[in-house]
């Protein structure tokens, strides 16, 4: 988790500046192929009883590693936000909603965090927040080109052309852009999930979509108009990965 930690450490005075001054936040990832093999003894010291009943039942390895790696990053990342020096990870239970929501079970004190979690490629991670969060990675992949008329438009393709630097290709814009829309849906708490459609991009500020300089993104929900809020999201590109981290920004209504 060294690499998130450094991250955070290095960026967050940056990150919180598109941020509501209220929100805290934390990030947890590692590496899928540490897990891959893992053994129960190893596993179990960090899992509840009924976590590792469920981590054994998964069939596939891929799906168990992926499973296991983004339950380790939640933890890691309340861990940090709970400022917890020693965890009793055994106490600290990730369960999941009906429609596949993850969240940290009571017993929590002083107030659970909420989670979100993400695998892609090589990587699974998480972010844990006082606030609703969202977060998603995903590597770059031709087939964005394919499937773009889904979830985005051309006005919002514009304004990313316009938000990134030149270096950027077709293909990582539209990454950028799915990552953030995807990292909306799994903060906004609606069901069903939002349409990928129904989130809009209005507007882009500048950032060489590094950790260090992400891109911030606004976005508007369309089945939220009633509500007073937009969303931010911060994206950037690492280690062959889109990351984009979504959390409500709150802005005067006039
Ligand atoms: C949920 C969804 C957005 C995940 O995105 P993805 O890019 O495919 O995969 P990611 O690796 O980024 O995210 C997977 C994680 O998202 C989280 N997740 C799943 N459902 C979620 C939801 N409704 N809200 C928020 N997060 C959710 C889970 O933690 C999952 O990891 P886990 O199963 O290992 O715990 C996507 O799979 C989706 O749209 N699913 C349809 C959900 C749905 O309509 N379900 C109805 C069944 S009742």
């Amino acid at each position: 988790m060294a690499f998130t930690q450094a991250i955070l450490k290095q960026c967050w005075p940056r990150w919180q500046q598109h941020f509501s001054p209220e929100t805290r936040l934390r990030l947890g990832a590692v590496p899928l192929a540490v897990l891959a093999d893992c053994p129960s003894d190893v596993v179990g010291r960090y899992l509840s009883a009924a976590e590792l009943e469920q981590w054994s039942g998964f069939h596939l390895k891929k799906r168990r590693t992926e499973w296991l790696g983004g339950r380790l990053s939640a933890k890691w990342a309340a861990a940090g936000l709970l400022n917890k020096a020693e965890m009793d990870w055994h106490s600290l239970v990730i369960q999941s909603e009906e429609d596949g929501r993850p969240y940290l079970a009571a017993g929590v004190r002083p107030v659970a965090p909420f989670i979100s979690i993400s695998h892609s490629g090589h990587l699974a991670a998480a972010l844990a927040a006082n606030l609703p969060c969202g977060l998603d990675i995903q590597q770059p992949d031709a087939k964005m080109h394919t499937v773009k008329k889904r979830f985005a438009t051309p006005e919002e393709e514009d304004l990313l052309t316009a938000a990134l630097p030149q270096s950027f290709t077709k293909t990582e814009q539209l990454t950028l852009l799915w990552a953030a829309k995807e990292a909306v849906r799994k903060m906004v708490r609606i069901s069903p999930l939002l349409g990928l459609l129904d989130i809009r991009l209005l507007a882009g500020h500048g950032g060489r979509s590094t950790p260090q300089e992400p891109l911030a993104l606004t976005f508007t929900a369309s089945r939220q108009q009633e509500c007073q809020t937009n969303i931010s999201v911060l994206c950037f590109f690492t280690d062959n990965l889109a990351w984009a981290m979504a959390c409500p920004m709150l802005i005067k209504l006039s």
